[in-house]
């Protein structure tokens, strides 16, 4: 059986379930926070230690306003009423990607990460403005001026997930099959779940599913 630490989700489908269930978008994206919730739950209960989600990317700013001002309060209602619950359920959340929202989404970012800093039973990994090739130059950048050896270990150092190992499954919804510029680097040996469901009818059984798919696949590394 493999052993299993980190599940990284692009959680694609919202807007698709939002337009064909409610006639809009958003509707979708509210109803995908539902699906975030269930799977951090069952993440907990797999005991999988870190779950990096792809909430927003460089490239969605290109998105109409109003769906991007309606993704920003969903998150900040989201942290605004849930952090406590989940400081006590011992999560820390990390925010990957760059943090450059209003002063107010940001402060509450700050805030949250901090709280929950020490927390050890899950760290979600929040990519939030995150693009991947973004996150490498970045990385490279910050090498080059600490005169760093450019190397794949002080790479990974040097980037987001720098306190987390790389994920053992991708999970990918909405019956897409593209990577949209998530993990690059971090999912060089990692197993991919392309799946039909669109992220907000993904659910607990689906996901146990996925891992137990994962559990007994033979993973080579490039050996034989
Ligand atoms: C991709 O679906 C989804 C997003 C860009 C946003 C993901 C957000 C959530 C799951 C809810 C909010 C989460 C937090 C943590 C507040 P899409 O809109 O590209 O779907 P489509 O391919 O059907 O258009």
């Amino acid at each position: 059986m493999n052993p299993l630490n980190h599940v990284a989700i692009i959680m694609d489908g919202n807007g698709r379930w939002g337009l064909k269930y409610k006639n809009s978008r958003n509707e979708g994206h509210r109803a995908g926070l539902d699906t975030v919730e269930k799977i951090i739950k069952e993440t907990i209960k797999q005991k999988i230690n870190y779950l990096t989600l792809y909430a927003f990317s460089t490239e969605n700013w290109n998105r109409p306003k109003k769906e991007i001002n309606y993704l920003f309060s969903l998150l900040e209602n989201f942290l605004t009423n849930k952090i406590e619950d989940l400081h006590k359920q011992n999560i820390k959340l990390n925010i990957i990607g760059v943090k450059n929202f209003s002063k107010k989404l940001n402060k509450l970012l700050n805030f949250s990460e901090k709280k929950t800093l020490k927390n050890t039973t899950l760290q979600i990994n929040l990519a939030l403005n995150y693009g991947s090739k973004l996150e490498i130059i970045n990385a490279i950048k910050k090498m080059n001026k600490n005169n760093e050896k450019i190397n794949e270990i002080n790479l990974s150092k040097y980037l987001q997930t720098n306190n987390t190992p790389d994920p053992e499954i991708l999970i990918r919804t909405g019956n897409t099959k593209r990577l949209s510029n998530f993990l690059l680097w971090q999912l060089a040996y990692t197993e991919i779940f392309f799946e039909k469901k669109l992220w907000p009818d993904f659910d607990k059984k689906d996901y146990v599913k996925v891992i137990g798919k994962f559990r007994k696949i033979k993973r080579n590394f490039g050996n034989i």
